[in-house]
């Protein structure tokens, strides 16, 4: 019958055509190229810093704008220690800026904000300005904005291996009961979904310890923008990448995130 045929007919073309991807829930971003942005122009690394914290503002409206529930952030990791102290004093200043400039904006559009990342031996003034950033804006849902700051997925798998021996030995938890979800419970993210899309900013293309054990089964897409000149159409196109691509989590067909 006609009506079968039909039904037949869009069956096959969705099995042939594979599954177009939504939008992905969750994606994560490796900010990187603010030094290098400045350089071209002659001026000094912290003027590229300081327009890498305008890009934020703009992937956080675009991340809205797109329907993501959740956008991570690489902001300063574990090894950025290593840099001249004067670069470290200036990303500290930008951070402590962002918190107080954006929280009010943050919170009135509806963003949760959350931190990952070591909070030991930070600045007593910083680790405040990051609780009041949680603590405030813990019941917002549109969107929520994980900030990974003095970040090391390595470092983070330390800590939560750490916490779970400590369970052990406390006789809350047996060995044998550890699973992957009891390792995830203890890390930093618990209870945010693993990034479905990872986009790293510059064309460097490694991880730079980013969310070691979340990172299993993400979709990366290395894009050549530096980060200061990220925007609306390069999160829109990177999407736009993700949707292309074919997830089959170690099967045979494609899966849904
Ligand atoms: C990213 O830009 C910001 C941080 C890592 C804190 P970079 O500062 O790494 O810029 P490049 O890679 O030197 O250009
Ligand atoms: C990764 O960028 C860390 C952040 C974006 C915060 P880096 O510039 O520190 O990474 P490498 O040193 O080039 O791997
Ligand atoms: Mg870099």
């Amino acid at each position: 019958m006609a009506g079968d045929s039909k039904t037949a007919l869009l069956a096959g073309t969705a099995e042939t055509a594979g599954l177009k991807r939504g939008v992905p829930a969750h994606v994560a971003i490796i900010m990187d190229g603010n030094g290098r942005w400045a350089a071209r122009r002659g001026l000094p690394r912290a003027e590229g810093h300081r327009r890498g914290v305008e890009a934020v503002r703009r992937a956080v409206r675009a991340a809205i704008d797109l329907g993501i529930q959740y956008l991570t952030v690489y902001s300063f990791s574990s090894e950025n220690w290593r840099r001249p102290a004067s670069e470290v004093a200036d990303l500290m200043g930008l951070l402590k800026l962002f918190v107080r400039r954006d929280l009010a904006d943050l919170h009135a559009n509806g963003v949760r904000v959350r931190i990952i990342g070591e909070r030991r031996g930070l600045a007593d003034d910083i680790a405040a300005l990051l609780r009041e950033a949680e603590e405030r804006t813990a019941q917002n849902t549109r969107l929520t904005l994980v900030v990974a700051f003095n970040y090391g997925g390595r470092q983070e798998i330390v800590r939560a291996v750490q916490a779970m021996a400590r369970a052990v030995q406390e006789g809350r938890l047996s060995p044998e009961a550890i699973d992957l979800g009891t390792v995830a419970a203890a890390l930093d993210t618990q209870g945010i979904p693993d990034p479905d899309l990872v986009i790293r900013t510059s064309g460097e293309q490694r991880v730079s310890n980013f969310l070691t054990w979340q990172t299993a089964y993400s979709e990366f897409v290395f894009i050549q923008d530096l980060w200061p000149d990220f925007d609306h159409a390069a999160f829109a196109a990177a999407v736009g990448e993700y949707q292309s691509r074919e997830r089959r989590f170690g099967g045979l067909t494609a899966q849904a995130g």
